[in-house]
């Protein structure tokens, strides 16, 4: 498979894009596929060592083992918890999209599969007047719209499902992440709710793993769940078909 990419979005922030980002990334290696990936702006990064440093970055790096380097990987580490163009007006950074779309290119030359995480969700503020939207269109990637299981998440799926399609983004499916042992009501309801009327495929729904945390750096078992409730041929397969 050459050199082919694809975007993991949300339906909010902290919905599980990185678990499932690096869950893929963890299933398409056991396949013998090299993964890359890539986080275009990290907000919310802790000093380390004098430097900011991103827990997604860290956590999709050691997912797909891969030796790129960091500023690469993700150009723009912010340090407030904001959207990208607060934190960085507030941090006197200016965003470069030619930047980010010069490193994507480069890692998408480097790998087989290149998984790149957005920010938050689709409307979410890269730069002035420049919304993650707008880098998907500019990449041209499909993608991958992570959902929460609770109530709201109906309504937050098919707007985010809308927008894609009407900026012509190629979905390509759904996934419902850290569904929980014991569903509620809504959780229980949501899953059939969001395929009778998503328009496009819900691809997977990944339960919550005790033994993944992105904070604490570990995938106990988010392979087994990945390859268990996700449907990963159905992903390659759109890795391989034709680029629009
Ligand atoms: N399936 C899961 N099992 C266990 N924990 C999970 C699962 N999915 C997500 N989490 C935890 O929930 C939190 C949010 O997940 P994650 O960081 O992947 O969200 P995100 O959408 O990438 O957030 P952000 O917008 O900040 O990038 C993290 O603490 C993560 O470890
Ligand atoms: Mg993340």
């Amino acid at each position: 498979m050459a050199h082919r990419a694809i975007f993991i979005t949300g339906t909010d922030t902290g919905v599980g894009k990185t678990v499932v980002a690096a869950g893929l990334a963890l299933a398409l290696r056991k396949r013998g596929i090299d993964v890359g990936v890539m986080k275009p702006a990290a907000t919310g990064c802790r000093p380390k060592r004098g430097k900011p440093a991103s827990e997604d970055v860290e956590y999709l790096v050691g997912a797909c083992d891969c030796e790129d380097e960091r500023d690469l990987v993700c150009p723009y580490l912010l340090r407030e918890p904001l959207a990208p163009e607060v934190a960085a007006r507030r941090e006197g950074v200016r965003i470069d999209v030619g930047r980010i779309v010069r490193s994507f290119n480069e890692l998408r030359r480097r790998h087989e599969v290149l998984i790149v995480e957005g920010a938050g969700g689709l409307f979410v503020p890269v730069r002035k007047g420049y919304f993650m939207l707008d880098l998907i269109e500019a990449i041209r990637t499909p993608v991958i719209i992570v959902a929460r299981p609770a109530l709201g998440t109906i309504n937050h799926t098919l707007l985010t499902v809308e927008v894609a399609r009407a900026r012509k983004l190629d979905v390509a499916g759904i996934i419902i992440n850290d569904y929980p042992a014991r569903p509620s009501v809504a959780e229980r309801t949501n899953p059939d709710m969001i395929r009778r009327y998503a328009t496009t495929r819900l691809l997977g729904i990944l339960p919550h793993c005790r033994g993944v945390s992105v904070e604490r750096n570990t995938y106990n078992g988010l392979l087994a769940a990945f390859e268990k409730r996700v449907d990963v041929p159905r992903i390659l397969n759109r890795l391989k078909e034709k680029r629009r």
